[in-house]
């Protein structure tokens, strides 16, 4: 059989663009209505996506003392959002971010374990060690946790969690106490004796979704993770990205298909290219460049509204300021360096969709595209971010997913209930007494 597409649906307050808000299309009070993520997981159930997946902020941005940025200050509960969509959707996986570094396992595993239950096993989590430093200020510290001990602590973290999520023997229930057993989980961060309060979840875990670029989030999503967001800019570089995943599971004993690697790409779509160049260019309209200017800065630390909007983006410079860079703002560099643009260029593709690839053109260029990087090595789907809710989702629905399908690369049906069958994954087995 063909190799098939996995496919995700990002949802961000209003849009991936950062002036989705301001777009016709979009009302931006609708960002706190229930029915705005009903409405958007209903469609992405439609396209028979994979999974609909909400992300967290545990800080509202700011710089030099101000509030900024529409996307950074609206962002829901996770838990809350997916809880929601399951009651109006069937089948589609429902992941939700939570953070190791700010959290307690044995909260977190119950949370899943009933997310689970109640959508029939569909639960996914994405495990972050939380990207915003300036979280640590919202729990009682002073400064984030150094980055490893970060990483130390999340594998820690989902190990307490599988801990109570085995602790239940599968299909065990409350009349049968032999079947129960408290694990006694201990670690240098964490005693969680247990057991969990509730049977073993329909899928034994959540699925584990890991998003972490570093060289300690690498090894921690090759160990385990289920499936990979990622931002990937360019295909040598995300089929780069592809093969040092799968080398370092290869040295944990893991098979590289039972991870699916999703780089974010964000669609703008046209009936001709023309008209989608057009809709980009109405989209970047919206933007004052001075927003991806600060977003840049943001993002490398490096002053760069001190320097003109068309001049180079100067990357030497900037790599030597910070030596510290992130992945992503690694990924931009990469890119600067290949093919040289201006501040103002780069200004453009952050608030477009950050350093996300973004694909301007026709159904058929896009359908072309993602199948020419499945074939390529460069991914195993993708985590689609539409410019703006729910438009630029519809479109992707009905005119994009068609496409693939006729192509023999994604779907036309749900298989199974659940998110992991979606995947292709394995059910974990769980303890037998
Ligand atoms: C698609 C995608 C979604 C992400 N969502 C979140 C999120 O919701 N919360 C968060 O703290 N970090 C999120 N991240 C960031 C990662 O968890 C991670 O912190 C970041 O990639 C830096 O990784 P590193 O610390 O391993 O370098 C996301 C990353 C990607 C690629």
């Amino acid at each position: 059989m063909t190799r098939q597409l996995h496919l995700g649906v990002f949802i961000y307050p209003g849009g991936h663009h950062i002036a989705a808000w301001r777009h016709p299309d979009m009302k931006a009070e609708r960002i706190t209505e229930l029915d705005y993520y009903l409405e958007n997981g209903r469609l992405a159930e439609r396209g028979k996506f994979d999974l609909f997946f909400v992300g967290d902020a545990l800080n509202a941005r700011e710089r030099e003392g101000r509030v900024v940025g529409e996307i950074a200050i609206n962002n829901l509960d996770p838990v809350s959002i997916v809880s929601a969509v399951a009651s109006v959707t069937e089948r589609i996986g429902l992941v939700a971010t939570l953070s190791t570094t700010y959290n307690e396992p044995a909260m977190i595993a119950a949370k899943f374990a009933t997310l689970d239950h109640l959508s029939g096993g569909r639960a996914g989590w994405n495990v972050v060690t939380t990207l915003d430093e300036k979280a640590a200020l919202n729990f009682s510290r002073s400064e984030a946790m150094e980055k490893s001990l970060r990483y130390q602590r999340a594998q820690s973290f989902v190990d307490a969690c599988k801990a109570l999520w085995d602790s239940w023997e599968d299909g065990a229930t409350a009349a049968e106490p032999a079947r129960i057993k408290a694990p006694m989980y201990r670690s240098e961060f964490f005693s969680v004796d247990g057991p969990l309060g509730m049977p073993r979840p329909p899928q034994g875990w959540p699925v584990l979704v890991q998003a972490g670029g570093s060289e300690p989030g690498r090894d921690f999503a090759a160990s385990i993770g289920e499936a990979i967001f990622t931002a990937q800019g360019a295909l040598p570089g995300a089929q780069a990205f592809r093969s040092d995943i799968h080398r370092r599971m290869a040295r944990l004993g893991r098979a590289p298909d039972s991870i699916k690697i999703m780089p974010g790409l964000s669609p703008v779509l046209g009936d001709t290219e023309e008209h989608a160049l057009r809709r980009e260019a109405e989209f970047a309209e919206l933007a004052h460049p001075s927003v991806g200017v600060w977003m840049l800065t943001e993002m490398t630390r490096f002053r760069l509204y001190d320097h003109p909007l068309d001049s180079l983006l100067p990357t030497a410079d900037i790599r030597a300021f910070n030596p510290a860079l992130g992945e992503n703002a690694v990924s931009l560099m990469r890119r600067a360096e290949a093919s040289p643009m201006t501040i103002r260029d780069a200004a453009r593709i952050m608030v477009r969709s950050r350093v996300h690839q973004s694909f301007v053109g026709t159904p058929e260029q896009l359908a072309d595209h993602m199948i020419m990087w499945l074939n390529e090595g460069g991914s195993d789907g993708f985590n689609i971010l539409p410019p703006i809710f729910p438009n630029d989702l519809a479109l992707f629905v009905d005119h994009v997913v068609p496409l693939l399908q006729k192509r023999g690369v994604f779907r036309r049906d749900y298989e199974g209930p659940t998110l992991r069958g979606h995947l292709g994954g394995t059910r974990p087995p769980g303890r037998k007494s």
